[in-house]
């Protein structure tokens, strides 16, 4: 047999160039063939009667006790769904599978940062999710406390999860991404009782104290009593007798035996911490009933997903939504196995994912634009090192996708037989929202297409109105589906404020700015609030300024989202410093690695632009939309009601053209 020849980075280069011109691309008809939805009559079976569908949907759980009222909107905003009905989230990600018989099922292919693998079955997932839970149950944590994950990507952070519930205790996961500083917030906001962590995190061949780290502040935090520790690294970290526990001496002594707590359709899963518009950060909370299912229902069909046959692999990590429904809740409950990646995408080499999907035969890949569009600049070679014949669907989600790597994606790693989903949600959604089908819908490079079925997306002017095809306006969700958040944690007022002032109590405001096309479709442009993408990643700008201004030298400081070619958005900071300070290249070091040190890594400015003085309205507010301007190069607005207007020459003076 003749050997296939690669095609070179420059023939790649002019078939992406070509298909730049094509706007449409079709399910392929080999997909098509064994699609799970492959015609489009389930929209309208949904549009029917949306409570009665998805209470349909809602069957393929297992409940303990069945409910009254699929849906109870008598306290809009407040909605309640599948009232009265009882069920366990970790009985249906695990027991069910284990009491069918496939309990052997690997759930997880895990892949540690050195190359360890574990493969993790279904029924180890169980039994240590009773074990664990039995500790905490041990430790006084009862129904409705809340218990913090800060863990890396290791099979213990699903384990610990589900054990929490297993009991109905809500967890509240941090990103191991975050400083210490974020976690303790974290803590102290949902008054955390016990705390679940590891010795120390890797990455890319070096290891990070996180247990000292936590110790520092544990002291501040009198709620959390328990703090269990998983011995990742093996390092030796002070424990406090009483307090710490090690997480394989615990779960061992422990009982297997702990049934799951029937748990009623609204109790809260778990609460996570997002980014609004204000510094402090947004307690998201979800239940189990509705999250449950509207999360069961979209991993199986977005991703046509066949239990037997599919292998599934979320590359986000746990301490994102992304990772919360994608990677635990969703496959496990659908039976799947997954791939589950400690490390980088570039460590040890760049091509160490696409080896991953070969090893394990990965056949549907979810990822974020901004990853694709650093493995395109890495070039093909790492993709072409491996044969990704076994993927059969990509998907995206984040951030808008621009076509070039839509095209990339589809070209270089789906070899143009995968179809792919840009999957467009929120952590508020809990659920994907807009999104391909991947038998039924016509995909269009950088559009998430249409609402899923159930689901009614809208784009409204400020009084309510939708506005005409390919004008801009602001997405709105019309209609309660079971996935929404239902509060913000002890904080209903501002759940009330944020995402149900706008029109009415019914018409949930998303915060995204969003066109239609002639054809229906959505485009989604980005946030209208204080949030900014940096790489799928939502960080608000009063919480960067806030950490930025913490700093001992500066004064002042103003953040925006400036556009950027590989992060999506870069955050660029204008600093006011005290006094007469001079900003320097060593200040501004020390300023970055301030907010690292407040926020994590991912919240430290790209750039930082030392000056006197920044817009201001005559009240005194930041004048963000004027900075972003002028970063990005536009044609300045109306700057008349600054309080000082001549500040805008100034800082024009300090971006070059080419540096926009
Ligand atoms: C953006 C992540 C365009 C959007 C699941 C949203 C997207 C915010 C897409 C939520 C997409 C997410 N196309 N934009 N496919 N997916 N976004 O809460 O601005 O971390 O409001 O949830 O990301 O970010 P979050």
């Amino acid at each position: 047999m003749e050997a296939t020849t690669k095609p070179s980075a420059e023939q790649i280069e002019r078939e992406l160039a070509e298909l730049l011109e094509k706007e449409t691309f079709e399910p392929p008809a080999a997909f098509r063939e064994t699609a799970l939805i492959a015609n489009d009559s389930v929209y309208d079976e949904a549009a029917r009667d949306p409570q009665a569908w998805w209470a349909t949907q809602a069957e393929a759980l297992d409940w303990f006790e069945t409910w009254d009222r699929v849906l109870d909107d008598s306290d809009a905003p407040f909605f309640k769904w599948f009232v009265g009905g009882k069920l366990n989230a970790s009985h249906n990600c695990l027991d069910r599978h284990v009491e069918a018989g496939r309990g052997d099922k690997v759930a997880f292919h895990w892949r540690g940062e050195e190359g360890e693998e574990r493969d993790v079955t279904y029924a180890d997932l169980l039994r240590d999710v009773k074990r664990l839970a039995n500790v905490l149950k041990d430790r006084g944590i009862e129904p409705g406390d809340v218990v913090g994950i800060y863990l890396p990507m290791i099979p213990e952070v699903a384990v610990a999860m589900l054990a929490c519930a297993r009991i109905g205790a809500p967890h509240n996961v941090v990103f191991g991404g975050f400083a210490p500083d974020a976690v303790k917030e974290r803590m102290e906001f949902s008054e955390a009782k016990a705390l679940i962590t590891v010795d120390q995190a890797r990455r890319k061949g070096k290891s990070a104290d996180i247990k000292p780290a936590v110790d520092e502040f544990l002291d501040e935090v009198p709620s959390v009593e328990t703090v269990i520790v998983v011995q990742n690294t093996g390092a030796d970290v002070p424990m406090r007798e009483g307090r710490d526990l090690f997480y394989d001496e615990a779960i061992e002594s422990a009982s297997e035996d702990c049934p799951a707590e029937p748990l009623d359709a609204e109790h809260p899963l778990y609460v996570l911490y997002s980014s609004g518009s204000t510094a402090k950060p947004k307690g998201i909370l979800h239940t189990t009933g509705g999250y449950l299912t509207g999360v069961a229902w979209t991993q199986k069909y977005v991703f046509d997903l066949k239990p037997d046959e599919d292998v599934f692999w979320c590359s986000a990590d746990v301490g994102w939504v992304t990772g919360h429904s994608y990677i635990v809740y969703g496959p496990l409950m659908n039976g799947v196995t997954s791939v589950m990646y400690e490390g980088a995408p570039d460590y040890p080499d760049k091509d160490i994912w696409w080896q991953l999907i070969e090893r394990h035969g990965v056949t549907v890949f979810y990822t974020a634009p901004t990853a694709i569009r650093a493995c395109m600049k890495w070039g093909v070679e790492y993709p072409q090192r491996h044969d990704l014949s076994s993927l059969r669907l990509l998907g995206t989600v984040g951030e808008p996708i621009n076509p070039k790597a839509w095209l990339w994606y589809w070209k270089v790693i789906g070899g143009g037989r995968c179809p792919i989903v840009d999957t467009w949600w929120q952590t508020e959604t809990g659920q994907i929202m807009i999104s391909p089908l991947p038998g039924v819908t016509t995909a269009k490079p950088g559009s998430a297409t249409l609402p899923l079925p159930g689901i009614d997306a809208a784009v409204l002017d400020e009084d309510g109105n939708e506005t005409p095809a390919d004008e801009q306006g602001l997405l709105a969700l019309r209609r309660t589906w079971p996935g929404m958040l239902r509060t913000l944690f002890r904080d209903p007022d501002r759940y009330r404020e944020t995402y149900f002032s706008k029109w009415d109590e019914r018409t949930y405001f998303v915060g995204d700015a969003a066109r239609r096309d002639a054809d229906g479709y959505f485009w989604i442009v980005g946030r209208v609030d204080d949030v900014v993408n940096v790489s799928g990643h939502r960080l608000s700008t009063a919480e960067v300024e806030s950490a930025i201004v913490s700093h001992p030298r500066v004064a002042e400081a103003a953040v925006i989202g400036q556009r950027d070619e590989d992060t999506g958005q870069a955050i660029c900071a204008f600093v006011i410093l005290e006094g007469d300070l001079e900003g320097s290249a060593e200040l501004e070091r020390e300023v970055r690695e301030h907010v690292a040190q407040r926020i994590g890594k991912l919240a430290r400015p790209k750039r930082i632009i030392w000056t006197a003085d920044v817009p201001k309205t005559r009240s005194g507010k930041i004048m963000r939309r004027l900075l972003r301007d002028i970063a990005e190069g536009r044609e300045l607005g109306d700057v008349t009601t600054l309080r000082e207007p001549g500040v805008m020459k100034d800082l024009e003076g300090k971006f070059s053209e080419d540096e926009r």
